[in-house]
C-alpha cells in the first residue's frame, strides 16, 4: 500500500480500522489472558485516556523543555522503588518496557564487570534460569555476552540453584531469578540464587517485570511471599513493569539499581558531532510522553489503598479459577503459582491441553501454549472476574469434547 494520493475522510480512515481491528483479540471482553491487563473500570480507563491525551505531542527526550515529564518519572521509579525496597542508596529510571529494562541491566552489569572485574565484554556470560524471560537471551545477543540457560527443576519449575552454582564462572557478569517467572508465575528461590552472586561479586536481577506491582501488595495482605526484593543484600538490579500490573498503558517499566552511580553505565554521552550534547539513559532517542503522564497518573489516583483494593478481588477471581481448574479431573495446576499467573497441564494421556486450546479458541478465548511439558497459560486480570464462571463452564466442555489437536504450536508472539 502506498501513501493515498489525496487524503480520505475521517470517517473512510476510521471506518477501515475499525474493520481491521475486529480481528483482533477480545481483550475488552475479559478472553485475553496476556499482553494486556484490563481493570474493567471505567473511572481507571477514563483516566488513563485523559492522562494520554494530556501528553499526546510532548517528547520526554528533553527533560530541560519538559520539566514535568522528567518530575514525573522520577516519582513512578520512586514508587515503584518504594514498593521493592530499594535503598537510599539507589536509583533508576524508566524504560519502554520489561525486555529495555532488562537489557539496561545487563549493559550495566557487563560494565561494571569490566570495570570492577576486568571482564571484557566479549568474554562475559550471563547465568539465569531456562524459565528467565526470553529478554535475558536477547540482553546477551545484542551485548556479545554468552547466555547461560539453566534447566529448571522438574518437579516445581523453579531455578535449580546447585545447578545454577555449577553454571557460573569467574567470567560471570550477572545472575537473575524471577520474582515471579512469566512462564509458570513460580518464584524462583530468590535468596539463595542471590547469595550465589553474592558471595562472588557478581550482579543479581531479580525480574520483577510482572510481579513488581502484585507482590508488595500480596506482601501488605498477608500471604506468605518469599524474600525477593532489595531487602537481601545479594539484589543489586530489579525491573518491575508499570504497564502489566501497575495497570498503565503500554510502555513503561522501571529499572532499578542498588547504587545509584550504576545508572552511569546505562547513559549513552555524544558530543563529537555539530548539534551538540547527546544524552540518553536507554535506547530510544525521542521518547513519547503519554505513557509517562498515564503511569503517573494511575500510580497517583490508584494509590497503595486502590492497589490493595484491586489485589484484593483480583486474588478472589484467581482462586475461584484456580479451584475450578482443580475441580476438573485430570488437569493440573503446575508448580505453586504465587500470584495471578496459572498454568495447567494434564495427568491423563486422554486429555490433550493443546486440543483443549483449540476449542477454547474457537469459543474466542485466548490462552497460551506452554512447552516442556504441554500445559496452558493464563494471567489473569481484575476485568476476568466478570467472565471466571462462563470461562470454566467452557473449559469443562472442551476437556469433554476435545479431539485431536490441530498442531497450533506454542507461541509466546
Ligand atoms: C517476568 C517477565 N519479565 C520480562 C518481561 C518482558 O516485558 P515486556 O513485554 O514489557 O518487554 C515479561 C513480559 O511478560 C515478564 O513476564
Amino acid at each position: 500500500m502506498t501513501l493515498p494520493e489525496q487524503g480520505r475522510s475521517r470517517d473512510d480512515v476510521f471506518g477501515q480500522m475499525r474493520e481491521r481491528k475486529a480481528a483482533d483479540a477480545k481483550w475488552d471482553q475479559g478472553k485475553t489472558f496476556s499482553l494486556i491487563y484490563p481493570t474493567g473500570r471505567d473511572d481507571v480507563d477514563e483516566l488513563l485516556m485523559d492522562a494520554n491525551a494530556l501528553y499526546l505531542y510532548e517528547n520526554a527526550l528533553n527533560p530541560i523543555r519538559f520539566p514535568s515529564l522528567q518530575q514525573m518519572e522520577s516519582e513512578i521509579v520512586a514508587a515503584a522503588g518504594g514498593l521493592l525496597n530499594l535503598p537510599p542508596t539507589g536509583g533508576g529510571t524508566l524504560s519502554s518496557g520489561g525486555s529495555e529494562s532488562i537489557l539496561m541491566s545487563v549493559l550495566v552489569n557487563r560494565d561494571r564487570a569490566k570495570a570492577e572485574r576486568g571482564i571484557e565484554p566479549g568474554k562475559g556470560n550471563i547465568v539465569y534460569p531456562t524459565s528467565a524471560h526470553a529478554a535475558f537471551a536477547k540482553a546477551a545477543h545484542y551485548l556479545e555476552l554468552e547466555a547461560r540457560p539453566v534447566p529448571i527443576r522438574t518437579d516445581d519449575f523453579t531455578a535449580d540453584v546447585d545447578a545454577m552454582a555449577d553454571a557460573i564462572d569467574d567470567n560471570t557478569v550477572l545472575v537473575m531469578g524471577s520474582a515471579y517467572g512469566y512462564p509458570h508465575g513460580v518464584m524462583d528461590p530468590i535468596e539463595d540464587l542471590s547469595n550465589l552472586a553474592l558471595e562472588r561479586n557478581i550482579g543479581f536481577h531479580t525480574d520483577t517485570c510482572v510481579g513488581g506491582f502484585v507482590l508488595p501488595f500480596l506482601e501488605q495482605l498477608g500471604y506468605d511471599v518469599p524474600p525477593y526484593d532489595f531487602r537481601l543484600p545479594g539484589v543489586t538490579n530489579m525491573s518491575s513493569d508499570v504497564h502489566k500490573y501497575g495497570y498503565t498503558t503500554k510502555g513503561v517499566s522501571v529499572i532499578l539499581h542498588r547504587q545509584t552511580e550504576w545508572i552511569g553505565n546505562q547513559y549513552f554521552l555524544y558530543s563529537d558531532w555539530p548539534s551538540g550534547i547527546y544524552g540518553t539513559p536507554t535506547v530510544a532517542g525521542a521518547r513519547p510522553a503519554a505513557p509517562i503522564a498515564a503511569a503517573w497518573a494511575i500510580t497517583q489516583y490508584l494509590g497503595n489503598e486502590g492497589y490493595l483494593e484491586l489485589m484484593r478481588s483480583l486474588m478472589a477471581t484467581t482462586d475461584k479459577i484456580r479451584a475450578g481448574i482443580e475441580a476438573i479431573e485430570g488437569l493440573e495446576i503446575m508448580g505453586n503459582p504465587i500470584g495471578p499467573l496459572l498454568t495447567f497441564t494434564s495427568t491423563t494421556d486422554a486429555i490433550d491441553t493443546y486440543a483443549v486450546c483449540d476449542l477454547m479458541d474457537d469459543k474466542g478465548w485466548n490462552l497460551d501454549r506452554n512447552t516442556d511439558p504441554n500445559g496452558l497459560h493464563m494471567m489473569i486480570s481484575p476485568l476476568h472476574e466478570r467472565v471466571a464462571d462462563e470461562f470454566l463452564a467452557d473449559l469443562r466442555w472442551a476437556v469433554d469434547n476435545h479431539g485431536e489437536s490441530r498442531g497450533v504450536e506454542a507461541r509466546y508472539n
